[in-house]
């Protein structure tokens, strides 16, 4: 690992530093960093040095680590990846509107919970799809880290984010920003209505206690954990979906097919059995 133009006396991330780093994201959030990712983690922790006033990337780390550091949030924000889209994954989204159409007029809402929620888009689709449907939300978002979700409940976007979503979506939900908010788009406050977002980490023993849920997304995350994490995981969404429930996950996640309580219905989604 060489220097960046601006490294300056930061230096080198030495072998040792990146496996304290390996084993901290690890220990912290589950996230699993393959030897590969070293430019990455040298690019994003160089930041944090830089804005903590740390000399290297050993002092760096002993200040992420000392008790009740409050480094150690940003260190996990600066590590997470949070990759997302609207409507990524549309096939989820229309197995979702067909679950929701069935359960539209009624008073008890859809609960839903999107667990790895990063900036909010795969909430405010949700929330698209339920409204669209007649049906009435309340709908989680959580992750572990707390930027992406100032960014999740403020619900605003560069309006390059929502290029190729239909029209008539567009305007049935978001407001153009104007004046200093040009080049923006916000979620029109009708599609706030029950939603929330709060911080919660898949790998932590301890979940604030929860009803049960009709529909879990849990995409695109448990990628970067163990097997074991996985399964751990998915015993746990096995008991807080109602049966009948559904389970979407990412692309290249089929962790939930061997495990008895869940069928696949469809691309990357199963449905909660009845049953243990
Ligand atoms: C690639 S994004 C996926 C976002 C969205 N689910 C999607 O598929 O578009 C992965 C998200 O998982 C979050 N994450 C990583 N480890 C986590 C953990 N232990 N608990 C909760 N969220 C976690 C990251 O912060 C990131 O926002």
């Amino acid at each position: 690992m060489g220097l960046d133009a601006g490294a300056g006396a930061a230096g080198m991330l030495n072998d040792r530093d990146f496996d304290t780093v390996r084993e901290l994201i690890a220990h912290y959030a589950g996230i699993k960093l393959s030897p590969q990712k070293r430019n990455m983690v040298y690019n994003r922790l160089l930041r944090r040095l830089r804005a903590c006033g740390t000399a290297s990337f050993g002092d760096y780390l002993a200040l992420v680590q000392a008790r009740d550091s409050s480094e150690r949030e940003a260190f996990v924000n600066a590590l997470t990846t949070n990759l997302t889209a609207f409507f990524r994954e549309p096939h989820h989204f229309e197995l979702l509107a067909s679950h929701a159409q069935a359960r539209a007029g009624q008073r008890q809402p859809l609960r839903v919970w999107s667990s790895a929620c990063s900036t909010g888009e795969e909430v405010w689709s949700i929330a698209m799809v339920l409204r669209e449907a007649g049906c009435a939300a309340d709908i989680v978002g959580t992750d572990i880290d707390t930027e992406v979700l100032k960014t999740g409940s403020g619900g605003v976007y560069r309006a390059d984010r929502v290029e190729g979503m239909a029209p008539e979506r567009l305007r049935k939900h978001f407001l153009r920003g104007t004046g200093a908010n040009d080049g923006l788009v916000s979620v029109r406050p009708e599609l706030r209505t029950g939603v929330r977002f709060g911080q919660l980490n898949l790998q932590s023993s301890a979940w604030p206690a929860q009803e049960r849920h009709d529909v879990i997304f849990c995409r695109n995350v448990v990628i970067y954990f163990d097997r074991e994490s996985q399964n751990r995981l998915l015993a746990r969404f096995a008991d807080l979906l109602l049966p009948g429930g559904l389970l979407m996950v990412g692309h290249s996640e089929s962790f939930p097919a061997a495990h008895p309580g869940f069928r696949s219905c469809g691309r990357t989604a199963y449905e909660r059995l009845a049953g243990p």
